[in-house]
């Protein structure tokens, strides 16, 4: 499997180097000239942990997390009060672990943020399904979110007791969902899972679509190694007609493909932390990206609450990027959008996309993945099925192994992906 991505990487890096990750990093971010930033906030605490879930997360306790927010609010101020002018952002993410778990604190953090960055397109935050009340919607919405994220993964028991999940009380939710609404109400549901059909698949959108969501993810499960789910992924023939049938009906139903794996009813709906051309992530295990470099921060709460404390930032891995490293990965997260446009690449990196990756947009052209027109590279459902395939590869054989030794070690020396 790593024999794909390694050869990959070196074809498209035009260069042997591997994606190196080291514990130095910068105390001072240049976030100053960024256009189209994000901003994500990481709050790692759930009320309980289910076994196939590969982000940074611990059981919550009220007062490990309000210590945990004593210190994120630090690490805002101390990146925030880094510039005089307040900075112009697009959007702010918060996600988890449950961030609604913290819910009497999230307008305190956003209007820490806010001393700091001017917000132009609405705050998103993922919510369990346990935390969909009135009550919290309300709190949500003074906050100033916008944008919901509801991790449904399936309305089917038999799907939910595969990955562990409680039943949810559904007329609670949709209940709230009428009475308190939101530019973008998004449902998570995982696909191909043993044995799911279209059927059951297309009974949970049906149901997302008719009960207050105007957007949908539908994420491929992944069997991450170090997770202690027993769940295997289906193979990939079944995955891709599945995949297949699921996107021609959505087209056929009209919805918007906005990136590979969501799809909106109506215009206004969209829900994405990944596809900004660079993000300053707050919290544990927070990634930030700027033109030069990618940082994560320490999985761990304790290492993390522990460096704020020393006036420090919480950098556990920085990886400065060569410059086509920089544009594989721009080339990557924006194609997650479905579409790559030849102007936007050139004004993010003052080089012509043509030049730079002109055979291989030849041959993807060529084997059907992409189409072109006045200078927009759509993917088509093919192109999105093997990016989809390949995202797979690639968070198995990337994100599994850096986050694998990131939960054990706070501060790892290097890592080579
Ligand atoms: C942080 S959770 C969402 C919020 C909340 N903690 C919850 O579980 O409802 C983010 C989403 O990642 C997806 N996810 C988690 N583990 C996954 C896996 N192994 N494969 C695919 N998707 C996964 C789920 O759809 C989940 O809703
Ligand atoms: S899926 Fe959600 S609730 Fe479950 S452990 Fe992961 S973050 Fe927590």
């Amino acid at each position: 499997m790593s024999l794909i991505t390694d050869f990959t990487r070196m074809w498209l890096t035009r260069s042997t180097k591997p994606f190196t990750f080291t514990n130095e990093y910068d105390d001072f971010l240049h976030y100053e000239n960024c256009e189209n930033l994000g901003l994500y906030v990481h709050i790692p605490f759930c009320k309980s942990i289910c076994n196939f879930c590969p982000y940074c997360k611990e059981i919550y306790t009220e007062e490990k997390c309000n210590k945990y927010i004593d210190y994120l609010l630090k690490e805002i101020h101390k990146v925030g009060s880094q510039y005089n002018e307040k900075k112009i952002v697009t959007s702010l993410y918060f996600g988890g672990g449950t961030p609604a778990l913290a819910i009497d604190r999230i307008k305190e953090i956003v209007d820490t943020l806010k001393e700091y960055f001017t917000i132009t397109e609405g705050i998103g935050l993922e919510l369990h399904p346990d935390n969909v009340t009135i009550p919290v919607l309300n709190k949500l919405k003074e906050a100033g979110v916008t944008k919901l994220s509801i991790g449904i993964q399936s309305f089917q028991d038999k799907y939910r007791n595969i990955l562990g999940r409680k039943t949810a009380d559904e007329e609670k939710i949709f209940a709230a969902l009428t009475e308190v609404s939101f530019e973008t109400v998004s449902m998570d549901f995982i696909f191909a899972l043993p044995q799911q059909t279209f059927d059951d698949l297309r009974k949970d959108i049906d149901t997302a679509f008719s009960n207050g969501a105007n957007h949908v993810a539908i994420y491929p499960f992944i069997d991450f190694t170090f997770t202690s789910s027993t769940v295997k992924a289906m193979n990939k023939k079944d995955k891709r007609k599945l995949l297949d049938e699921i996107t021609e009906y959505c087209i056929s139903k009209g919805y918007d493909r906005s990136s590979i794996w969501t799809f909106a009813s109506e215009k206004q709906a969209e829900y994405s932390s990944m596809t900004r051309d660079n993000f300053l992530g707050f919290g544990c295990s927070a990634t930030t990206l700027l033109k030069d470099q990618f940082k994560i921060n320490t999985f761990s709460v304790d290492e993390y609450c522990k460096r704020i404390d020393s006036d420090k930032l919480a950098t556990s891995l920085t990886i400065r990027f060569t410059e086509r490293q920089r544009m594989i990965y721009y080339l990557f997260w924006t194609a997650y959008s479905t579409k790559v446009s030849e102007k936007d690449f050139e004004v993010f990196f003052g080089r012509k996309l043509k030049k730079m990756y002109g055979m291989e947009i030849a041959v993807a052209k060529l084997l059907g993945f992409i189409t072109e027109k006045d200078g927009i590279y759509s993917m088509t459902l093919k192109g999105a099925f093997y990016y989809h395939y390949y995202e797979n590869f690639y968070t198995l054989s990337y994100i599994d192994k850096m986050w694998g030794i990131m939960r054990k070690q706070a501060f790892p020396e290097k890592i080579e992906l």
